[in-house]
């Protein structure tokens, strides 16, 4: 979850025993047969996984297209953040009906979210990344097919209500997409929810694209902000360091880069990190407890660590050899929780630097469908 922290650490039974909260981790089975979202149960003690089960979203999924014209075997929505949790919400795409589904989960059951209502209408084609504002209590969705744009929603107890008009982005654009390049990646609140970002990949010459939207007034506004950095090309999966003025962002081309945003949400690279051995660093996450920074890199084992404060690339996880590769990612407690370019999903202990388990699911499901990644319960950011 982005930013957000949020405490749910213990709950107390009528009879005065302290139990963990239950805690859960989600990605999206982006099916075209018909979406799910896969739980699994998350141990309190170790932060080890168990149980997947599946829970329909209501729509269907789609696969986008590489540059040979053929179906992508991974990352088939080119995004980070196709599933998100506040609260006790849950929000994710339905990229193969062009639609939005909204969740509850059960305190005591979060492995069976509650899809509240219907899916609503993603305003445009292709949805593939998802934001949740608490203090506006708004959901932003991007689309990144034919019609790519921005749709806003108010959040209420019976489900999704447009707030505001679709708000175009600048790709041309089929749906399926075809990519990675010229396609949308993240859409993310600032952590004063103040405005709303979007991460849209250059054409593999030219520089990538920052949309900032402000909100005012519990709306977001529909004249963003556009930074174009020229070092960036690809620019990928955004997590903002604990303020409105910086971020890291994740760019395969190269590794990442640290931003500066000012208050005019005007975004500059305040550095450039060039991973080592880098094949395509496409996702980012935050760790506001030991204030560090982790790229995620789709073709390599090694997850790059970086201090957010210094910008330098303070250590490397060594991800099991036998996982080639890392994907949408989510922390909670303490542990960093990897889709991996097999069929299964890894621990690490962000203290140690430990890998602590690779959970495979061979047999369970296509790992060409999984997308996304969240964490409820425990701490989460
Ligand atoms: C959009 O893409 C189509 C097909 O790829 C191309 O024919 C057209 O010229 C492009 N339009 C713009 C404005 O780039
Ligand atoms: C990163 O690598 C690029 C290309 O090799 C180089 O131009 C640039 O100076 C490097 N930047 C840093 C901060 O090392
Ligand atoms: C998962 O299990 C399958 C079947 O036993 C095996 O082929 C595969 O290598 C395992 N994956 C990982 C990442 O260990």
């Amino acid at each position: 979850m982005k930013n957000v922290l949020q405490f749910l650490s213990f709950t107390t039974l009528a009879a005065g025993v302290a139990l963990p909260a239950p805690r859960a981790l989600y990605f999206l089975e982006n099916n075209p047969a018909g979406a799910n979202i896969v739980s699994l149960k998350v141990s309190s003690k170790d932060g080890s996984l168990s149980d997947p089960a599946r829970v329909p979203t209501g729509g269907n999924g789609l696969v986008g297209v590489g540059n040979t014209g053929a179906a992508v075997a991974m990352d088939t929505l080119f995004s980070q953040d196709a599933v998100v949790v506040s609260g006790s919400h849950l929000f994710t795409v339905n990229p193969g009906a062009n639609t939005v589904s909204m969740f509850t989960i059960p305190n005591r059951d979060p492995w069976h979210p509650q899809l509240v209502g219907s899916p609503v209408s993603s305003g445009g084609d292709f949805p593939m990344s998802i934001a949740y504002s608490p203090r506006h209590q708004l959901a932003c969705v991007a689309n990144s097919g034919a019609k790519n744009n921005v749709q806003c929603y108010e959040v209420t107890d019976t489900g999704l209500r447009s707030s505001g008009d679709p708000m175009a982005l600048p790709l041309n654009q089929t749906t399926p997409p075809v990519g990675p390049p010229s396609t949308v990646s993240d859409i993310v609140f600032n952590p004063s929810q103040s405005a709303l970002f979007v991460t849209i990949k250059g054409d593999g010459t030219a520089p990538g694209y920052i949309y900032a939207y402000p909100v005012a007034h519990g709306k977001v506004l529909p004249t963003p902000r556009v930074s174009r950095p020229a070092a960036l090309g690809l620019n990928f999966g955004l997590s903002f360091l604990g303020s409105d003025s910086r971020a890291v962002i994740a760019d395969p081309g190269f590794g990442g880069a640290f931003l500066d945003i000012d208050c005019n949400m005007n975004a500059v690279v305040s550095k450039v990190v060039n991973v080592t051995g880098n094949a395509a660093n496409c996702w980012s996450q935050y760790s506001a407890d030991l204030h560090t920074a982790y790229l995620l890199d789709a073709a390599t084992t090694d997850i790059a660590v970086l201090d957010a404060a210094s910008m330098e690339i303070k250590s490397t996880i060594a991800g099991p050899a036998a996982t080639t590769g890392k994907f949408d990612a989510a922390i909670g407690d303490d542990y960093l929780y990897t889709l991996d370019a097999t069929d299964s999903v890894s621990v690490y202990s962000l203290k140690d630097s430990t890998a602590v388990q690779t959970f495979n699911l061979t047999g369970f499901g296509n790992r060409q469908f999984f997308q996304g990644m969240a964490f409820y319960g425990g701490r989460v950011y």
